[in-house]
């Protein structure tokens, strides 16, 4: 599934935070975008999955216009959001939230075994923590969680916020590398990240986002060789 953002602009109230965006995710794609605390990222995805109306510009899915599809319309159509603060429910249980991943889309409920299995598959520390409650995880069990969460829904097309943030470097690897296999299994992923260097690595290609606008764009090799990337975001 192809995800197109196109001239995409939002913010709250009378505050423009996004000016213009665009930007696509092709089918199989892992697409980063970078940026500064601020630029503005974690108020473009909630624009794409609905939680957030645009003011202007199109969001599209296989073509189709999907601009004004509430969340849960987002989640049927095949996309997944995997929040900043993760928004886990920390009075239930890691399978209640994973099987709550699967509340709103019929097919995936009705395969919520095998998602449990491959959810499991990729992050076995959940199966061993299945029956703890999520509010006592540790940080990077909890973002295991969420992406795990999210993936119980199916998704063909993956947002992905700011997953390192607060992680050990270690952790952020496995939730790093979790994203990688879940791509190289066919699932979109659009990443928004802080962490420059080791987005990327990761991605096909990435976009720079500053004040609420993309300004730079290429792949991921190429920006993390680019001078101005280097001096702005890697201190380098
Ligand atoms: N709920 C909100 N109400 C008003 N302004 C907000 C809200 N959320 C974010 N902003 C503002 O929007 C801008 C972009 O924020 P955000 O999308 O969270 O950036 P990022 O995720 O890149 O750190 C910031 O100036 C922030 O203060
Ligand atoms: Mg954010």
């Amino acid at each position: 599934m192809d995800l197109r953002i196109e001239q995409l602009s939002a913010g709250y109230g009378k505050v423009q935070v996004l000016w213009d965006v665009s930007l696509q995710v092709s089918a199989g794609e892992f697409v980063a975008v970078i940026g500064a605390n601020g630029a503005g990222k974690t108020t473009l995805l909630r624009t794409v999955s609905g939680l957030l109306r645009p003011s202007g510009g199109r969001v599209r899915l296989d073509g189709q216009d999907v601009t004004r599809a509430t969340p849960t319309r987002m989640v049927q159509l095949g996309l997944g959001h995997v929040p900043e603060g993760r928004e886990l429910f920390a009075q239930m249980t890691v399978r209640e939230n994973l099987q709550l991943g699967t509340a709103v889309r019929a097919e995936a409920k009705q395969r919520q075994a095998a998602g449990l299995e491959q959810v499991y598959a990729l992050f076995p520390r959940l199966e061993e923590r299945g029956s703890q409650l999520a509010g006592t995880l540790s940080g990077g069990e909890q973002q295991m969680l969420a992406v795990g969460r999210a993936l119980m829904g199916r998704p063909e097309v993956l947002l992905v916020d700011e997953p390192s943030l607060g992680l050990s470097p270690k952790v952020t690897q496995t939730v790093f590398g979790a994203l990688k296999a879940v791509n190289a299994e066919g699932v979109a992923v659009l990443l928004v990240e802080q962490n420059v260097a080791q987005s990327l690595t990761l991605a096909d290609r990435a976009y720079v986002l500053e004040n609420g606008a993309v300004v730079q764009e290429g792949t991921g090799a190429a920006l993390l060789a680019d001078p101005g990337v280097r001096s702005a975001y890697l201190a380098l």
